[in-house]
C-alpha cells in the first residue's frame, strides 16, 4: 500500500460525519433522549398493546391484514412505535415477538404536511413497499378522496391530535372515519393534556377560554443555546386536552354521524416528566425532572439522586389536581428516598446492610410498596456485583422503571400529563373490507 499524507485520510472522516452517523448519541438531551425511549415510547405501546392485539385478530379472522394510516407521521416515527409493540412482556428464554410482523402488515400509510418529514420517512422506508407515504393535510377533509382507505387502525401520536385547533376539524375527520369504514375501526388519538404540572400557569377554570397555546419547541436545545435562540425558535399553536372535552368532541362526532363511538381508554402519558419540565417555560416553579430521570437511565453515569425529588407547588382554586399531585408527589418520593437510603446502607465487601433500612409500613399505596420491596432485592442482589457498574447500569435504571411503574398504576387519565391518548372503537358498517 502506498503511504498517504493525513490529509488525503480525511474524506473518510467527512463522509462519516456527513451521513449523521457519526454524531455524539446520548440519552440525556434531545427528541430520542431516554424518557422518550424508556418511558413514553414504552408506555405507548403497553397502553396500545391490547388494541392493537383486538385489530389484528379482527383482520386475521377476515384472512386480512392490517391496514393502518399514520395522521401526522412525521418521519415515521410512528410506525416504528407500533412495529414495537409485543405479544407479551417475554419469559427470559423466549426470543421478543413483535405483533406487527411482516405477514400481518398489509399496509402503513403516512401522511404529513411537511415535505421534509416525508422525505425523511421515504429515505428510511422507501424501499419496503407496504410502507407508503404521501402529503395531505388531515384537517381539510382528505379521506373522501383517499384511494388507499379504509383502514383497521387510524392512528396519531405525540400530540399530533391537538393540530386540530379548531374542534370542528377534530369532529369532521371523527365523521369521515366513520363514513368510510367498513367494520369495528380503531382511531387513537393523541393530544396534549390540559392539565401537566409543566404549563400549570395555563390551567384554568374556564378551558373553552383557551383552547389553544402557544407551544415553543425549545426543549431540544440545552439551556444556554435555548436562551441564545430565545427569539428565534418556531412556535406551535396546539390544542389542549381534558378527558372531558375529548368526550364531548367524540360525542359530538357520534351524534353527526349517528355512527356508534365507544371511548376504549385513556391514559396519561408523562406526569412529571414532560419535555417542558426541564425548560421552565410555562412554569417557573417546575423542576427539571426529565434531565433527573434521563441520567437514572445512561449507561455508564452515575446519577446524582436527589435531583429526582419532586416539589410540587400548588396552584390555588384546583384543589382537586393539587390533591392529586400531592399524592403523586408524595409516593414518589418516598421511593426516590428509600433507594437513597438503600444505596447508603448498603455494605459491598460484605454484601449486606450496614443498617436495617426503614421498614415498608402496609398503609402505603399497593404499587409503592411493592416498588420499595423490589428496589430492596435488586440492591441486594446486584449490589456487590463490582464489575459492570450495577449502580449505574441495574440499580438506576431499575428505580427509572420503578418510578415509571408508579406513574403508570397511579395515572387516572384526566389529562395531567404532557400527553393524552385515547382510542375510540366506531362502529362503522358491516362492508366487506379490501384485503
Ligand atoms: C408532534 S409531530 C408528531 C410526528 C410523529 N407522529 C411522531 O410521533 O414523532 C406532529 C406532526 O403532525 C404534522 N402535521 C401538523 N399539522 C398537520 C396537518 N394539518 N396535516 C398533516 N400533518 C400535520 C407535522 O408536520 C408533524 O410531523
Amino acid at each position: 500500500m502506498s503511504k498517504t499524507n493525513g490529509q488525503e485520510q480525511m474524506p473518510a472522516y467527512s463522509e462519516a460525519v456527513s451521513s449523521g452517523m457519526y454524531a455524539k448519541r446520548s440519552g440525556l438531551l434531545g427528541k430520542y433522549d431516554n424518557v422518550r425511549k424508556f418511558w413514553e415510547d414504552e408506555n405507548t405501546r403497553l397502553f396500545l398493546r391490547p388494541y392493537l392485539q383486538e385489530a389484528i385478530e379482527r383482520a386475521r379472522h377476515q384472512m386480512r391484514r392490517l391496514r393502518i394510516i399514520d395522521l401526522g407521521c412525521g418521519s415515521a416515527d410512528g410506525y416504528e412505535l407500533l412495529s414495537g409493540i409485543r405479544y407479551r412482556d417475554a419469559d427470559l428464554h423466549q426470543v421478543e415477538v413483535e405483533m406487527l410482523s411482516p405477514d400481518v402488515l398489509g399496509l402503513y400509510k403516512g401522511v404529513d404536511l411537511n415535505q421534509d418529514l416525508l422525505d425523511q420517512a421515504r429515505g428510511i422506508y422507501g424501499d419496503n413497499p407496504k410502507l407508503v407515504f404521501q402529503q395531505v393535510d388531515f384537517t381539510q377533509g382528505f379521506l373522501a378522496k383517499d384511494q388507499d382507505g379504509p383502514y383497521d387502525l387510524y392512528f396519531t401520536s405525540f400530540g399530533t391530535f391537538s393540530h386540530h385547533n379548531d374542534d370542528e376539524t377534530a369532529i369532521q375527520l371523527l365523521c369521515d372515519i366513520a363514513e368510510g369504514s367498513r367494520g369495528p375501526t380503531l382511531v387513537v388519538c393523541d393530544w396534549l393534556g390540559r392539565y401537566s404540572y409543566e404549563w400549570q400557569s395555563l390551567w384554568t377554570e374556564q378551558p373553552e377560554q383557551l383552547k389553544n397555546m402557544d407551544y415553543v419547541v425549545s426543549y431540544i436545545y440545552n439551556q444556554e443555546e435555548r436562551a441564545r435562540k430565545r427569539d428565534s425558535l418556531q412556535h406551535l399553536t396546539l390544542r389542549l386536552m381534558s378527558r372531558e372535552e375529548a368526550e364531548h368532541i367524540i360525542g359530538e362526532a357520534s351524534r353527526r354521524s349517528g355512527a356508534k363511538m365507544q371511548v376504549r381508554g385513556f391514559f396519561d402519558r408523562s406526569i412529571f416528566t414532560g419535555r417542558h419540565m426541564d425548560t421552565g417555560e410555562y412554569n417557573p416553579q417546575a423542576k427539571p425532572l426529565r434531565q433527573a430521570v434521563n441520567a437514572i437511565h445512561e449507561t455508564n453515569h452515575r446519577a446524582n439522586l436527589e435531583e429526582l425529588i419532586v416539589d410540587y407547588v400548588p396552584k390555588p382554586g384546583f384543589p382537586f389536581l393539587n390533591d392529586y399531585y400531592e399524592g403523586l408527589q408524595m409516593a414518589w418520593n418516598t421511593l426516590v428516598k428509600y433507594v437513597i437510603e438503600l444505596l447508603d446502607s448498603y455494605d459491598e465487601q460484605n454484601r449486606v446492610f450496614r443498617y436495617e433500612p426503614s421498614p415498608v409500613p402496609a398503609t402505603y399505596p399497593r404499587q409503592l410498596r411493592e416498588m420499595m420491596k423490589r428496589m430492596r432485592m435488586i440492591v441486594e442482589s446486584v449490589g456487590w456485583l463490582g464489575n459492570g457498574l450495577p449502580r449505574e447500569n441495574i440499580i438506576e435504571p431499575q428505580l427509572g422503571y420503578a418510578l415509571r411503574y408508579l406513574m403508570n398504576t397511579m395515572q387516572q387519565a384526566q389529562g395531567c400529563g404532557h400527553g393524552l391518548v385515547g382510542v375510540v372503537e366506531i362502529q362503522g358498517r358491516e362492508k366487506p373490507m379490501r384485503q
